[in-house]
């Protein structure tokens, strides 16, 4: 799908942020619409397949109102939060989750290089300006044999079941978010799947940044995916790894 009118570069950095800060009071509501209830399911699918646990250091980019972090700390590890959008960590503090909150640009993480212990990230490939900065600053930021799990919408491959699909995220999303949040924060949603790369392009994304083992799950008929994976070993400036 082609970007149309969508922003790109720096106008999508201000666009999307201050869409967050709009819609951040009634994000959760929605988001469990949308989903049809489905996505903190696939969040605790997404931290089982990596296997975080007790002990663990986990940051969780463009954390959001605090799902995936709120089930992080249910697992005993700890959860480090980081958000560029301010109104959605308050709403995350005023949920009462008590996870270290840090604005700040996924970017440009304010993290040392190879000090936690696995990334994760839900429903935010597609906001970010560019995808593979963001996987190339995740990837120094985990240690080597440290994990990533990034969650996010797709459309299923299937004709049939991707016109029944569209008609329900394409349709009724931007119509129910639309009544119930905000116009065109909702119109938004669907066409910001065109941000997302084809599979095996973002399969190269995340090599090329320096994963390995990567794995690709579909759920729910093809309409999101769970890509995991895990960091390999640190390769010093201008050589190869040893
Ligand atoms: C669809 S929400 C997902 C929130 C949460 N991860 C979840 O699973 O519900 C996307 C989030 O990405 C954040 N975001 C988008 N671009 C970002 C960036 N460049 N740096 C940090 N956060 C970003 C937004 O502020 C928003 O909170």
């Amino acid at each position: 799908m082609a970007l149309g009118d969508l922003p790109t570069g720096e106008e999508k950095r201000v666009r999307v942020r201050e869409m967050f800060d709009r819609i951040a009071p009634r994000y959760d509501a929605l988001n469990r619409i949308v989903s049809l209830g489905l996505d903190q399911r696939w969040r605790r699918r997404a931290l089982a397949k990596i296997q975080v646990g007790a002990g663990d250091l986990v940051v969780d980019l463009a954390c959001g109102t605090g799902d995936f972090c709120e089930l992080v700390e249910a697992l005993g590890a700890r959860a480090i939060g980081v958000d560029f959008a301010r109104e959605m960590l308050r709403q995350a503090a005023a949920r009462g989750l008590r996870f270290p909150k840090v604005q700040g640009d996924g970017e440009w993480l304010p993290f040392a290089t190879a000090s936690v212990d696995a990334v994760t990230c839900g429903f935010a490939l597609r906001n970010f300006v560019s995808l593979e900065a963001v996987l190339r600053e995740i990837a120094r930021i985990v240690r080597p044999g440290g994990r990533i799990a990034l969650v996010d919408v797709d459309r299923p491959v299937w004709g049939p079941l991707r016109a029944a699909h569209s008609l329900y995220f394409d349709r009724l999303v931007p119509l129910v978010g639309g009544l119930l949040s905000d116009r065109s924060a909702y119109k938004y949603l669907p066409k910001s799947t065109a941000y997302l790369p084809a599979p095996e392009v973002l399969r190269t994304m995340l090599s090329g940044a320096g994963f390995l083992e990567l794995e690709r799950e579909i759920v729910l008929l093809g309409s999101a995916q769970i890509l995991t994976g895990v960091r390999g070993p640190l390769t010093p400036v201008g050589g190869r790894s040893r």
